[in-house]
């Protein structure tokens, strides 16, 4: 790796970052989409290049792709495009004058009225009448495989027979939306909760989840559903939306009846406005209504600008709200000890899912908005997770309501509560406090830091309630109380033993991570990257000035306090130290190059391993000359394979191509074995 590599890759997200910030918070861009895009595609190339520079904070490394490793790649010859947005009638007649603008003069365009389905898009490829593979979106050009889990979506045709007033269509594309209906999804979040596991937040969530599920006979269980709403063929030139939806119906895919073909932008402006109001009747979750120039001859006249269609919008429903009893206010303990207010409300269906908590910022939110016990509030949810608390609505106030009294002691430990200067938040100071430790736990698991699997929130609070964890060593000592864990409720043995090696395997985690999973206050995922690269060990952190840390790019005082006070207090030290006899990472090897043993050889890893994260055996391939590659091909040199591999192992074996096992690879690297 070249040092000026790190640097652009640095100078790329410095600026990305900036562009962001201009685009999303001030809403003044000063570039173009297209410029925008051409900067990320740079940083994602060079981050391809150099893959141990990829950190969590990344631009790249956001949501808009969903690509991960497990499941091959699939390029969209028609590239799926995203819609722009629409948030007010007057934003949807702009639409309807551009499209009018963008067509000769004299062109009436007739609109193709949509719901617009919440869930995951979906593309399906027939061949000879045969569902061939179906495809997420991904980046819109590159998607993942998900054939398997889209088979088992029972109202899905696998086959289609010629139809002759059809033309015998036998060869074509279908896309639409993957999703749950309310209903189903709430049992599914019922049963996720009976068994201690995460909740899924929506129902658009849910599906996202199941459609990448490594195990198709998992997914089968779940009743996933899909609208078609596209239809592609070269075989016949379709020419309208509305013929899509009549030829998608007649092949025997399931559409969303409730469509309308408009005139006049006023007619569709009658759609938007009753299904705005008529959403909640609907058993699926509908975010808004999508309008399409019904001509596909209009569409092509209309074109596309960067990644979405001119001839299309999406027309944003408000927020969902409603009213409801606010019953109580308990007190939530953070990681850092900070106490949060918490909304106790009298349960009400809201965007689907039941709600009967909201979270307060801080104290000083419950005078601001003068929320009383026992006021109706306007509670709403956005496009994603947490309920708010929109408004008390004093019209219905009633004498009765009772003052809330913000605490003087921790709730959970009874231990002092401090204000610091500047800050408006409550903190419980005891470090003892096991609301604090089941947070920092927590923390410390999650997937950004320690990816410890199989330890969950209500796992780690039975773990402090029984005494098994008291620090995060602790949890390195937990393959000593193997049997008293396998005694403990809903656990058994093959749990247990998942966990233990999800917790081996979490000690070959990359320094920035570790570093971050200590959850020093202030020091989040891009802090501790910064740090973890800039002083390339604990030792030298520990031992670093105010100075010398807020040498740092974007590092201020405030984070150089906080790294400083940390290390200045003899526990955290202690389980540092303990944290090293276990093997922790808390230094980074920044050699690259350790060997040539694999050069000229491209390996394709499938399945659980269990010596390294998929990132490490990718930077193990890339240190001894090896490419990893995503797709298993006749030239594709070794698979590697983990536990419970899945359906590589026998293409390899057709294919004739070598099979090795982690230790078989390891020795290979080391020049004891050539396969
Ligand atoms: S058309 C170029 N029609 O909304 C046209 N999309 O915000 C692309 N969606 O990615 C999509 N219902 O996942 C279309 N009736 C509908 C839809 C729909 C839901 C989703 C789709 C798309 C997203 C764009």
């Amino acid at each position: 790796m070249s040092n000026s590599a790190s640097e652009k890759i640095l100078t790329l997200r410095k600026i990305i970052r900036d562009h962001d910030y201009k685009y999303y918070i001030l809403n003044q861009p000063t570039i173009t989409d297209y410029d925008y895009d051409r900067l990320l595609n740079e940083l994602k190339e060079l981050e391809n290049k150099y893959p141990n520079l990829i950190t969590p904070d990344s631009p790249t490394q956001r949501v808009g792709s969903d690509l991960t490793n497990e499941f091959k790649n699939i390029h969209h010859s028609i590239p799926m495009l995203s819609l722009s947005n629409a948030y007010s009638l007057e934003e949807l007649r702009d639409f309807d004058r551009r499209v009018k603008d963008g067509l000769s003069e004299g062109s009436i365009p007739e609109y193709v009225c949509e719901l617009k389905i919440d869930g995951v898009s979906i593309s399906i490829n027939y061949e000879n009448g045969l569902l061939k593979y179906a495809a997420t979106r991904g980046d819109g050009t590159i998607g993942e495989d998900v054939t398997q889990n889209v088979k088992t979506i029972r109202s899905l045709p696998l086959i289609v027979t010629p139809k002759e007033d059809l033309h015998d269509i036998l060869n074509f594309e279908v896309r639409g939306e993957i999703y749950f209906e309310k209903e189903e999804f709430q049992k599914l979040n019922a049963e996720r909760e009976a068994n201690g596991e995460k909740l899924f937040a929506n129902p658009r969530n849910s599906a996202a989840g199941t459609i990448k599920l490594l195990d198709p006979k998992q997914v089968s269980k779940r009743p996933l559903r899909v609208f078609l709403y596209y239809f592609f063929t070269d075989e016949y030139a379709v020419q309208s939306q509305d013929e899509n939806l009549k030829i998608l119906k007649k092949l025997g895919f399931r559409i969303n009846e409730n469509f309308r073909v408009c005139g006049t932008i006023a007619e569709v402006e009658e759609f938007c406005n009753k299904w705005e109001v008529t959403r909640e009747n609907l058993p699926y979750e509908i975010d808004g209504v999508v309008i399409k120039v019904n001509s596909i001859q209009h569409q092509k006249n209309l074109g596309n600008i960067a990644k979405a269609p001119k001839w299309a919008v999406a027309y944003k429903f408000k927020p969902q709200q409603k009213t409801t009893l606010l019953k109580n206010i308990t007190w939530q303990v953070g990681r850092t000890g900070a106490i949060t207010p918490v909304a106790e409300l009298e349960p009400v269906l809201l965007a689907g899912s039941t709600i009967s908590r909201a979270t307060l910022h801080n104290p000083d939110e419950i005078e601001r908005k003068n929320l009383m016990i026992g006021d109706f509030v306007l509670i709403e949810k956005g496009g994603d997770v947490i309920p708010k608390i929109v408004s008390v609505d004093f019209s219905l106030r009633q004498d009765s309501v009772t003052k809330i009294e913000i605490p003087e002691q921790c709730p959970v430990c009874k231990g002092p509560l401090v204000k610091n200067v500047d800050e408006v938040a409550l903190y419980c100071v005891n470090r003892d406090c096991p609301a604090q430790l089941k947070g920092k736990l927590i923390h410390f698991t999650s997937r950004t830091a320690m990816n410890i699997e199989g330890l969950g929130d209500s796992l780690i609070e039975t773990l402090v309630d029984n005494n098994f964890l008291n620090t995060f060593t602790d949890i390195y000592d937990l393959k000593s109380k193997r049997e008293l864990l396998i005694n403990l409720e809903r656990m058994g043995e093959k749990r247990v033993d998942n966990l233990l090696t999800s917790i081996e395997n979490s000690k070959s985690t990359p320094f920035p991570k570790v570093l971050f999973a200590l959850g020093i206050r202030y020091v989040g995922a891009g802090a501790a990257n910064k740090l973890a690269m800039h002083f390339k060990s604990i030792d030298k952190l520990i031992s670093a000035s105010h100075e010398e840390i807020e040498a740092i790019n974007e590092i201020g005082p405030r984070i150089s306090s906080s790294v400083k006070d940390y290390f200045s207090d003899k526990e955290n030290l202690r389980i540092i130290d303990s944290l090293k006899k276990h093997n922790i990472n808390f230094f980074i090897d920044s050699e690259i190059s350790i060997s040539n043993t694999l050069e000229g050889k491209s390996f394709l890893v499938t399945g659980t391993l269990v010596k390294f994260t998929r990132d490490e055996i990718k930077d193990a391939i890339q240190k001894n000359g090896g490419k990893p590659v995503t797709s298993l091909s006749k030239k594709t040199d070794y698979l590697i394979v983990g536990d419970n591999p899945g359906s590589k192992v026998q293409k390899a074996t057709e294919l004739g191509i070598p099979i090795l096992d982690e230790d078989t690879f390891v020795q290979m690297i080391e020049g004891k074995s050539n396969v």
